[in-house]
């Protein structure tokens, strides 16, 4: 469809001040409670669920005498032109005809979702995807998600999540690519290239980068907490995902909660304008984050709501997400000529914009429930579920007990967890379906050979009840093989989840020290959102394996249950850092280096009480095979400014069966005019060989992108000494000089 200029104008021309708003404004569904003395307080009735204080009994009662009221008078009248999150195909379809046939305009809505993992089949949470360093993975499962979503009446999604976690403390590194910027911007690259790609139904959703900028560094990591990071580090490490995203054409961005060098990124027009239009070329429009226009009063950088919608609008921020402040105040705002009719035309014409582009249009009012039915779930999609999840899994250790061996005919399957659909599915799968869910206890059951034996017992759950651990511990004992699942529940990751104590919570670490003294085999499955503290598990040697598992999807319990038994061999390597205790966050491995770094001798820089060196560093994963790295070339170790660097290096498969291997490249600036990282990712190539079989893996890596940001934001790629690092973790590696010149 036609987007000039000429279209919109004339499009915004027969519209009225009201129905222009109505463009800028995203609302979700409202609540009435029909229960005598009640009031439809969802929020506060979690809380007091997740505290304890209200029974699940109680909160679905309350729940099922909940009426929708889905704003049919306001999207009919024009003042407003979007939802938020509304996944019920029925209603989705409801509001779309109001819009479309109803409104006097005839303007269809964005309906926007956080189709962050899926739809309704669910994929692993980004930061297990992440681990699977496979941009095919990622294209698929993205593909799924945007084509359930689409069929669904979907047609925007607030994704992907671009933010760099280097704090496991945060709950929302759930939702990340990593602590990686290469990696991150290859993913999200990847996804708004997918997301948006029309295919030829017209199916295609509108992406969103989020959440800008650098809310992955919260202090202390601490949810919604103040950001206080130097320009430099702001532009090398938290922006190249959202130039990547940009780049790739993404529609929208989405302004994050926090405040950034003293002002909310809602409300700031240097992050909104000058940085993401003028540098960055960004040419959709911003929405804020949910209810973060009004949350400037709270900051207390806006006197009252009228004024936070008048900021947020003349920072650069589009579209109002659920503050409804726009569609309260920009009219008269406009009257009293504090803010111009050409302010709201600018803004509304980026929201025209996008619904042209995005063939929203063209496709009007559409419904069809059996079409519906026949896409989401389907067997194709679970199959990409569970070769995704397969593939997001990454083993920590194995003394040899996995995979496990045809011999174990009784096999116990022990914790709370190991049958728990909510944690399985964990923080992000709100579209998806429970009842498809498989978990691990299941999927070991189906996966198991006929004559094995699959049994549970509780023994533990993610608390302080120990009343099932005697039971457990003596079914342990005639088992021939052991699995326990750890970990956290879906809620324990994820938005306003930042944990001070990464260790696992509970009796769970008590249990797993008891299980080992058994001296049955035994593998630990853990089922978590965040990096955790298991330096237990790991010097334990009756825990013969750990597999972290993240939340993988629907399939989880068939992923895990191939893995374990061998019929897949695991591939992932960890997109983040594990430290030792929580109080070495933030820990990643690209620090920049100190003076006196980390070593035996006191005066350098590390703490009292813990390793140096992480648990489980950057880019590390187990295979039931191993790999050899050897033969490091660098083609052209002297080279200038404008060349490509040239790596080779030879990898061996040396063990019994085929494998993949994730190849890593890194460099390090040796001498630079600022202080760089230790090691920087810069490529990675994924090979599989067969048992023996030798590789060969080249890699270009221009020098253009072996430089940094001043601190007024330019690039620089400086002349000096390198290093290049190759191999199969970022701290397993052959090195090699080079030097610019
Ligand atoms: C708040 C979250 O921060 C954001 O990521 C999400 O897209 C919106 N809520 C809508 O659910």
């Amino acid at each position: 469809m036609d987007t000039s200029e000429k279209t919109i104008e004339n499009l915004l021309s027969q519209m009225t001040l009201k129905e222009k708003i109505g463009q800028l404004n995203q609302a979700g569904s409202t609540m009435t409670c029909t229960l005598p003395g009640f009031e439809a307080d969802i929020d506060g009735w979690v809380t007091q669920m997740l505290e304890g204080r209200l029974s699940q009994e109680e909160f679905g009662r309350r729940i099922a005498m909940c009426e929708e009221n889905l704003r049919e008078d306001e999207i009919a009248s024009g003042s407003l032109g979007n939802f938020v999150n509304l996944y019920d195909d029925e209603k989705v379809a409801a509001v779309q005809k109001i819009a479309c046939e109803e409104s006097r305009m005839h303007i269809p809505l964005f309906i926007g979702v956080d189709v962050m993992r899926g739809y309704r089949t669910v994929f692993p949470t980004p930061l297990a995807l992440s681990c699977s360093w496979d941009l095919q993975a990622v294209r698929e499962s993205t593909a799924v998600a945007k084509r359930e979503a689409y069929v669904s009446g979907v047609n925007w999604t607030f994704g992907p999540m671009l933010d760099i976690a280097r704090d496991a403390r945060w709950g929302r590194i759930v939702e990340s690519p990593g602590e990686d910027p290469y990696l991150a911007s290859e993913i999200g690259k990847v996804q708004v290239e997918t997301f948006q790609e029309e295919e030829a139904d017209g199916c295609r959703l509108m992406a969103t980068a989020k959440h800008f900028l650098a809310y992955g560094a919260a202090s202390g990591g601490q949810d919604y907490n103040t950001v206080e990071i130097s320009r430099h580090t702001l532009y090398d490490v938290y922006l190249p995902p959202f130039q990547a995203a940009i780049d790739a054409g993404a529609g929208a961005v989405m302004s994050a909660f926090h405040d950034l060098e003293g002002t909310p990124c809602t409300m700031s027009r240097w992050l909104l304008t000058d940085l993401l239009r003028k540098q960055m070329g960004f040419d959709g429009f911003v929405v804020s984050d949910a209810e973060a226009v009004k949350q400037c009063v709270v900051h207390g950088t806006a006197a009252d709501e009228r004024d936070a919608a008048k900021k947020c609008l003349l920072a650069g921020g589009d579209m109002d997400m659920s503050s409804l402040d726009y569609v309260r105040y920009l009219e008269e705002l406009v009257e009293s000529g504090e803010v111009s009719e050409k302010d709201i035309d600018r803004a509304a014409g980026r929201v025209l914009k996008k619904k042209l582009e995005f063939g929203l249009f063209d496709r009007g009012y559409q419904y069809d429930p059996e079409k519906i039915q026949k896409t989401v779930l389907c067997s194709e999609h679970r199959r990409i579920s569970l070769e995704v999840g397969k593939k997001s899994a990454v083993l920590l250790k194995n003394n040899g007990v996995l995979p496990i061996g045809k011999e174990a005919k009784k096999i116990l399957i022990i914790g709370e967890l190991a049958d728990d659909k909510d944690a399985h599915m964990g923080p992000w799968s709100f579209t998806g379906v429970k009842e498809a869910q498989v978990t691990i206890l299941q999927g070991m059951k189906d996966c198991a050979p006929e004559e094995t034996e699959i049994i549970y017992a509780r023994g533990f759950g993610v608390n302080d009840d120990r009343s099932g651990f005697e039971e457990a511990l003596s079914l342990a004992r005639e088992a021939d093989f052991v699995i326990a699942v750890a970990g956290e529940t879906a809620f324990m990751s994820g938005e306003a989840a930042s944990r001070a104590d990464l260790h696992l919570v509970g009796a769970q670490e008590e249990f797993l020290e008891k299980l080992s003294e058994t001296g049955v085999p035994a593998a630990v499955v853990l089922i978590n959102g965040r990096p955790l503290a298991i330096g237990s598990l790991q010097e334990n040697d009756g825990i013969g394996a750990i597999l972290e598992a993240w939340h993988l999807g629907t399939e989880m319990g068939h992923a895990v249950a191939q893995i374990l038994y061998g019929d897949y061999n695991p591939s992932g390597r960890l997109s983040v850092t594990f430290a030792n205790e929580g109080g070495q966050e933030p820990m990643y491995y690209n620090h920049p280096n100190t003076g006196k770094p980390g070593g035996s001798f006191k005066f350098t820089s590390k703490y009292q009480d813990v390793p140096i060196r992480p648990l489980y560093p950057f880019g590390y994963g187990l295979s039931y095979t191993g790999f050899e790295y050897s033969d490091l070339e660098v083609e052209n170790p002297v080279l200038k400014k404008d060349q490509t660097l040239k790596v080779k290096v030879v990898v061996k498969n040396i063990g019994e069966r085929s494998g993949e291997e994730t190849v890593q490249l890194y460099i390090r600036d040796i001498t630079a005019s600022l202080v760089r990282p230790v090691k920087e990712l810069k490529r990675f190539a994924k090979i599989r060989l067969e048992a023996g079989e030798m590789g060969r893996v080249e890699f270009s890596l221009p020098c253009s992108e072996m430089g940094f940001h001043d601190s007024d934001g330019t690039f620089v790629v400086e002349p000096g000494k390198f290093m290049v690092y190759v191999g199969g973790s970022s701290e397993q590696t052959l090195d090699a000089e080079y030097e610019l010149v």
